[in-house]
């Protein structure tokens, strides 16, 4: 199997133990921890911002993944910086000027990322992806946890390898949205690089012991 990387997503976590929980998080085999930041305007939900995002950089060993589901993000990358976001992943859809808004991400020192949702097409990243350190597949549409993985992503996937291929370009392939212990294989085997998991890790009875099953293939 390749290699991979874990990206647990916080969202279904207990946020009222969230120190514990983060804790649980720097003892696991789980690599970055994925935060997903929600408006209730470019998506149908709200959940936290900067001020948790800051709370939670405090107590986390490990680097900050954050997907903002937001309009117009370039107004808060600075604050996003200064919080302690180390990837920073805006949305195709969100963004008017995408080529400045990946160029700040970058100069602000936060490794850039562009998300697709489910419908957006591919071929859209063809004169970024060179700028890019990853593309981040919506395999579900934003919003909410716990949704059935869309199994049009698997086509994507693949699409999106061979235009990294065609470029020679080094960014990674994150997947979200609907990863479970089920179909993670073949999401890897697709192309996958980092996988991100809120339900399948966080409702389940021991996650740190779901967090090593989802790697165990690896060891
Ligand atoms: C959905 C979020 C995801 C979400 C994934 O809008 O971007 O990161 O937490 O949750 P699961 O793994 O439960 O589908
Ligand atoms: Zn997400």
């Amino acid at each position: 199997m390749r290699n991979f990387l874990l990206s647990p997503s916080l969202l279904s976590c207990d946020f009222t133990n969230l120190e514990r929980e983060i804790q649980m998080l720097n003892n696991s085999v789980a690599d970055w921890l994925h935060l997903d930041i929600m408006d209730g305007v470019f998506v149908p939900n709200i959940t936290f911002g900067q001020p948790v995002i800051k709370q939670i950089k405090k107590h986390s060993l490990k680097p900050l993944d954050v997907h903002l589901m937001i309009t117009d993000p370039d107004r808060y990358f600075d604050d996003f910086k200064n919080c302690g976001a180390d990837i920073l992943s805006v949305h195709y859809e969100a963004c008017t000027h995408l080529h400045r808004s990946v160029t700040r991400i970058k100069e602000l020192g936060m490794k850039a990322a562009v998300v697709l949702n489910p419908h957006t097409p591919i071929a859209n990243l063809e004169d970024i992806i060179k700028e890019c350190y990853m593309i981040l597949l919506m395999s579900v549409n934003p919003g909410f946890g716990g949704q059935k993985f869309i199994e049009n992503s698997l086509i994507k996937i693949a699409k999106l390898r061979e235009m990294i291929d065609k470029h020679n370009a080094q960014c990674l392939i994150e997947v979200d949205g609907g990863v479970t212990l089920d179909n993670y294989c073949k999401i890897v085997e697709a192309g996958a690089d980092v996988l991100v998991a809120g339900n399948a890790i966080f409702a389940t009875d021991n996650p740190l012991e779901t967090i090593k099953k989802f790697k165990k293939p690896l060891f």
